[in-house]
């Protein structure tokens, strides 16, 4: 077994600390093949803490902590969002209160294209970031940060994924991410990158 330094994940089952369907489906078609059993906050009708931290690792590691002592499971958070360069990597952290209390994305979406033509600038480029974060109940964490880096799309365009998909092309692709299948957005997804080094340092395939 390759020893990574980290914590190897060792359990049948995990919860899944968020209350956002669209990255919990995307969440357990990434840990399908693990062969683990992925249960949602949600399902376990856990609260959902307010995320106070200043970057996506500390929102990510709360999640992740608050799930796995309520549960007394491991538990894997997510914490992701739209950063565009020309709005100073607005919205960032705040990616999911720009769609108000409603969580419109339509409204979220409009509130990005406003500000970019309010900036006057032509710089379209945008990444998106996710923090995964897996807490043990002992307090132990192991925290990691994916991205993919692209341009943002006006109009949106597809109806595929979740949030701020029809928005968003990745760098070399023709689509935008709301009209790739999901195993290709997954192929190439700022939660794949993080997920990734997830697994290298979680999950190694015994040698
Ligand atoms: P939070 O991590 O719960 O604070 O929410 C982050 C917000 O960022 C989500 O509600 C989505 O709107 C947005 N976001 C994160 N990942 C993606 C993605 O893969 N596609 C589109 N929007 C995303």
């Amino acid at each position: 077994m390759t020893d990574t330094g980290s914590r190897i994940f060792s359990d049948a089952k995990l919860v899944v600390a968020s209350h956002n369907q669209g990255k919990v489906t995307e969440i357990c078609d990434l840990l399908e093949p693990l062969g683990i059993t992925a249960i949602s906050a949600a399902e376990l009708g856990l609260p959902e803490p307010e995320e106070t931290g200043s970057s996506f690792i500390e929102n990510a590691e709360l999640k992740a902590r608050a799930a796995a002592t309520a549960s007394n499971l491991p538990a894997l958070s997510d914490d992701s969002g739209l950063c565009v360069a020309a709005l100073g990597n607005a919205p960032g952290i705040y990616s999911a209160r720009w769609a108000g209390p409603d969580r419109d994305f339509a409204i979220a979406m409009q509130r990005v294209a406003d500000a970019l033509l309010l900036s006057g600038t032509k710089d379209r480029s945008a990444f998106f970031v996710c923090a995964l974060s897996l807490a043990w109940p002992d307090g132990h964490i192991e925290s990691f940060e994916g991205r993919v880096h692209g341009d943002i799309l006006w109009p949106p365009r597809g109806d595929k994924g979740f949030g701020y998909d029809p928005i968003f092309r990745a760098q070399g692709h023709a689509l935008s991410f709301g009209e790739m299948e999901p195993q290709d957005k997954h192929a190439i997804s700022h939660r794949a990158d993080a997920f990734a080094q997830l697994l290298t340092a979680c999950f190694p395939v015994p040698s």
